[in-house]
């Protein structure tokens, strides 16, 4: 039987588990902070660059007519209507404390395509790879082929009534966003049964996934923060969703299928726009 974007699926994991392994590696060296990004808490390290430097390399040696997007500034485009989405270390706090929720994540996602799946014609992720080195876990999707934890099949939980849930969230590093980030979380623990707050996006989407979650909501994400992880957890069951804010903001949501409105319901009240229905088009 074939596998559906097995060669890309493969490529992906070989280029993530090198990356993975040279982030770890340079973390026993002792972190170097490279600089600040979009405030003073919004830092970049010498591995974060390292690391998308050599997932460029490695991806677009083997696929040269492909399209690249880098958190650390690669923005390449190509001409064969693949892209490659990349975040060289989802949790970059994390891994200059020493928490080991962080993780390199790599999407290949279609361009071009039709949107005849109802998805808005750009950007359909067919695959991608969530490796987190110091977790000794490795989350891998395909479109269509289902989601694996370690090559193990994994799955939402089941919906539960909200006071049940446990829901991830993060802050973003602008001082404006997060104020605004209080008032929905606020809202949202006075009704579930914890929020979580890990300090990786991609690693809270493959936490809903593996159903260590109920859902997740984060104001300010961009597109490598959730292009790999919102496939893993679509592919497990999970309503992804990108809303926006009324600041204008970027907002991601998962939750298992069927339990969506419920937990939409919470942000829509918050002023956030989106479908309450979901839908898979991170
Ligand atoms: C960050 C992490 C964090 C989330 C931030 C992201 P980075 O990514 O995913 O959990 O709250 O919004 O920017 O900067 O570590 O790659």
């Amino acid at each position: 039987m074939t596998r559906p974007y097995a060669d890309l699926l493969d490529l992906a994991v070989g280029a993530a588990a090198e990356a993975a392994e040279l982030v770890l590696r340079m973390r026993t060296e002792g972190v170097d902070v490279a600089g600040e990004k979009s405030s003073p808490t919004d830092i970049v390290t010498r591995a974060d660059h390292a690391a998308e430097d050599l997932l460029r390399t490695r991806l677009l040696s083997a696929r040269p007519d492909d399209g690249f997007l880098g958190e650390e500034g690669d923005d390449l485009p190509g001409t064969s209507g693949l892209r490659w989405v990349v975040d060289p270390i989802d949790g970059t706090v994390n891994y200059l404390y020493g928490h080991r929720a962080y993780a390199v994540c790599v999407a290949v996602e279609q361009v071009d395509h039709d949107g005849a799946d109802g998805t808005d014609g750009a950007g359909r992720v067919v695959a991608a790879v969530v490796h987190a080195p110091a977790l000794g876990e490795v989350y891998t999707a395909t479109l269509g082929g289902g989601a694996y934890c370690n090559g193990e099949p994994i799955a939402v939980r089941d919906v539960v009534p909200m006071e049940q849930r446990l829901i991830g969230t993060g802050f973003n590093y602008v001082r404006e966003v997060r104020l605004a980030q209080a008032g929905y979380v606020a809202r949202l623990l006075e009704r579930v049964r914890d929020v979580r707050r890990g300090g990786s996006a991609a690693l809270d989407l493959c936490s809903v996934a593996a159903g260590r979650l109920d859902g997740y909501a984060e104001e300010g994400t961009h597109p490598w923060d959730d292009a790999a992880a919102g496939l893993v957890a679509a592919e497990a069951g999970a309503e992804v969703a990108i809303w926006t804010s009324p600041a204008g903001n970027r907002l991601t949501v998962a939750a298992p299928k069927g339990d969506f409105s419920g937990f939409a319901d919470v942000l829509a009240e918050s002023g956030f726009v989106g479908n309450t229905a979901g839908n898979t088009s991170v």
